[in-house]
């Protein structure tokens, strides 16, 4: 199985990402900057997407010209984070659908628990991004994998803003044909969680609630 990870490391997207990590960057500033950024990466990730051929007409001629079907396309967005990613991908796929994925970890077990999940009807004809800005101990993207694969996809990408080696290899442990999309693979986890050097608490930065 392949255990694809994309390292996304056009300059626009590098330069972004930098002034999203420094910590005095504003909340109104990390907005605008996850929204420019996953229009860049939506672009990326959208690559190899399959294509159909359709009939159109020039001022001047018939030809046949390929087109993706937006409609199949779906953004699964891991709550509550994720949907930082959706405003700037949807301008990139305007046809897009938009799935939820909602988990918290249970304390006792530390086990991911769903209390949501909300997906467009027939999966099985549908390419899946998932969104997770921050790929860090993988369990709940693991587990977000894990409840879409029961929906039978067409396919799966995973994609996120930064991530490190551990986050890496637990997913592809459990998930290793899922490709993952990321401008950065940063250093590792620290005690509690987060990723260092990282840019904090995605979330937060993005809602503005610390
Ligand atoms: N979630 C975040 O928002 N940031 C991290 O560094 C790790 C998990």
């Amino acid at each position: 199985m392949s255990r694809d990870v994309h390292v996304i490391d056009h300059p626009l997207v590098q330069h972004k990402l930098t002034l999203m990590r420094r910590k005095d960057t504003s909340t109104k500033s990390f907005r605008e900057l996850v929204h420019e950024l996953s229009a860049l990466l939506a672009y990326e990730i959208t690559r190899d997407m399959p294509m159909q051929e359709i009939e159109i007409e020039t001022p001047l001629e018939k030809m046949t010209s390929r087109v993706i079907d937006g409609k199949k396309v779906v953004l699964a967005s891991i709550l509550r984070a994720g949907n930082g990613f959706l405003d700037g991908m949807l301008q990139v796929i305007p046809g897009a659908r938009v799935g939820h994925i909602g988990l918290y970890r249970d304390p006792a077990t530390l086990k991911a628990v769903e209390y949501y999940f909300k997906m467009p009807q027939d999966m099985h004809e549908r390419d899946v991004i998932v969104l997770d800005p921050m790929l860090a101990t993988g369990n709940s993207a693991v587990a977000a994998v894990d409840r879409l694969k029961k929906t039978g996809p067409r396919s799966i990408r995973f994609v996120c803003l930064v991530t490190c080696p551990e986050g890496i290899m637990t997913f592809h442990d459990a998930h290793p044909d899922v490709p993952i999309y990321t401008p950065a693979v940063d250093r590792g986890l620290n005690e509690h969680g987060y990723i260092v050097p990282g840019l904090g608490d995605a979330g937060d930065r993005i809602f503005g609630t610390k």
